[in-house]
């Protein structure tokens, strides 16, 4: 029996007591000045940090570790409860009422649910084969839907004094209004992993539902920055009928991708994966699926440990307060769009006003005369700030924004035979926030881009460029095998 010695910690006491406690935040690395300085990690919209606490569960977690599908021993008993108690823990994080919504693991990221639930989807109207979706959307909720949805339509954006928002509202209820029966459904970003923008997505459930239409939320950046409310509304219109998230963007790397959906959706379809877990009785020419949620959607062992980490940080996460975090993101997010603009040659892409247009976590810029990755390799190289650049799985999006600094180019590239082929001036950087992010490292990131913008001709002259466009350093070398070699690692281990 554990007997509870203190009150636990929760919302703003925690989130300080948290925010210092990620795996590799502290890291340091050797720059090209030669100094081994702490890395600033400004890239979790791509993969967020491990939380201490999750890894240490799960190290707890290991102690006991067995198969979920074995039944009598200990271990067995343990692993089976806490895996089950981990899919409460993730309708109770999305408020999805348990009698209504299941949750089941699938993949590493959202792209294996979102792939999943288009075809489910395409199965709940099989008449109707247009599937809305937003300008703004990552390539995981565009092409499953192209592939296994039917026609795609990307809704416009707001737009403000020719800055990029959120969805368009007026134009989405047009379409619904225009395309009514032809719809499938309807599948939405929560908020854009490129400019960090929100949508209001019960706004336009309830949209979708009154045009007689289901909708899908992809919330892969939604989890970690923003609470979420699937059901529990007085209005049934603004329930969300299924929204897939990532783990490995919501502190616990090595998690699956979650799908949360309506057990009466996916009850119409025969689950797409089959194999051991998911079926009542084997016969030598016939089977019998489960009819119990999330069995029948979960065959095959289970990433049983990823899913104890992201339990452990989905708790953590609710102990702080999705509503205080998302506060807390708006306003650091706002401070360093700030910062930035006041930069001469940075443009930001997407709205800036943040008032008009809330954003969380992330913000996408190019510096005016040099390429966006040439940027990131001197944020690297120079002041071990981690950020990503290119085009984030994104390309209509950032092809619509780019028109804003590069109308020219892309009137251009148009004409060239060779759709595939990418120049170094495609894309943008992108910095983004994690609940570990403190206002000193703003700070650093802002006099970074300053002085890049000052020394742009010097910076240049350090870079070559490759045939694959990578700009890389004349003089300075990283081999990450300095850092992380895994076969020295073992020897170490082994000779301990
Ligand atoms: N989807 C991730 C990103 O936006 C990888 O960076």
């Amino acid at each position: 029996m554990i007997e509870t010695l203190t009150p636990p910690l929760l919302g703003e006491e925690l989130y300080k007591k948290v925010k210092n406690d990620f795996i590799g935040l502290n890291k340091k690395y050797i720059i090209a000045d030669g100094n081994k300085t702490r890395r600033v990690y400004l890239d979790s919209t791509a993969s967020t940090l491990m939380m201490g606490p999750a890894f240490r569960t799960a190290e707890r977690f290991l102690e006991n570790y067995s198969n979920t599908h074995s039944e009598m021993h200990f271990g067995a008993k343990i692993c089976t409860e806490a895996y089950n108690w981990v899919h409460k823990k993730v309708l109770h994080f999305v408020k999805a009422d348990p009698n209504e919504f299941t949750c089941f693991f699938t993949g590493s990221g959202v792209t294996s649910g979102i792939n999943r639930m288009a075809r489910v989807f395409s199965q709940v109207r099989p008449s109707s084969n247009i599937v809305l979706i937003s300008i703004m959307e990552h390539h995981s909720n565009d092409l499953p839907h192209r592939k296994h949805g039917g026609q795609v339509i990307h809704i416009p954006l707001d737009t403000y004094e020719s800055n990029l928002g959120c969805v368009n509202i007026e134009l989405l209820e047009k379409y619904l209004k225009q395309y009514k029966d032809k719809i499938s459904y309807v599948s939405i970003t929560g908020i854009s992993n490129v400019t960090g923008i929100l949508n209001p997505v019960n706004q336009i459930a309830s949209l979708a539902h009154d045009y007689g239409t289901n909708i899908i939320v992809d919330a892969a950046q939604m989890a970690a920055h923003a609470p979420i409310k699937m059901s529990g509304f007085k209005d049934l219109t603004k329930e969300i009928d299924s929204l897939i998230f990532s783990g490995h963007k919501t502190y616990a790397p090595g998690s699956p991708g979650t799908v949360i959906a309506r057990k009466s959706i996916l009850s119409n379809t025969e689950p797409e994966e089959v194999g051991g877990g998911m079926v009542d009785r084997v016969y030598e020419n016939s089977y019998v699926v489960k009819s119990t949620f999330p069995d029948r959607e979960e065959a095959g062992t289970p990433n049983i440990l990823g899913s104890i980490i992201l339990g452990a940080s989905l708790e953590v996460l609710d102990r702080i307060g999705m509503d205080y975090i998302l506060k807390k993101d708006l306003m650091m997010t706002n401070e360093l769009l700030i910062k930035m603009t006041s930069i001469s040659s940075v443009v930001i892409y997407g709205d800036t006003d943040t008032v008009n247009c809330p954003r969380a976590a992330s913000i996408s810029f190019n510096i005016i005369g040099m390429d966006h990755g040439l940027v990131a390799a001197i944020l690297n190289d120079y002041y071990n700030i981690a950020v990503r650049n290119e085009c984030f799985c994104a390309h209509p999006y950032v092809e619509q924004m780019l028109q804003q600094t590069h109308s020219d180019q892309i009137k251009k590239i148009k004409h060239i035979d060779n759709p595939w082929h990418i120049e170094p001036w495609m894309g943008m950087v992108r910095v983004s926030l994690g609940l570990y992010n403190t206002r000193e490292d703003l700070d650093y990131f802002s006099t970074a881009l300053n002085d890049i913008v000052q020394k742009k001709n010097w910076f240049k002259k350090q870079y070559t460029i490759d045939t694959y466009g990578n700009y890389i350093h004349k003089e300075f070398k990283f081999t990450g095998e300095e850092y992380f070699n895994m076969p020295m690692i073992l020897d170490e281990e082994l000779n301990r």
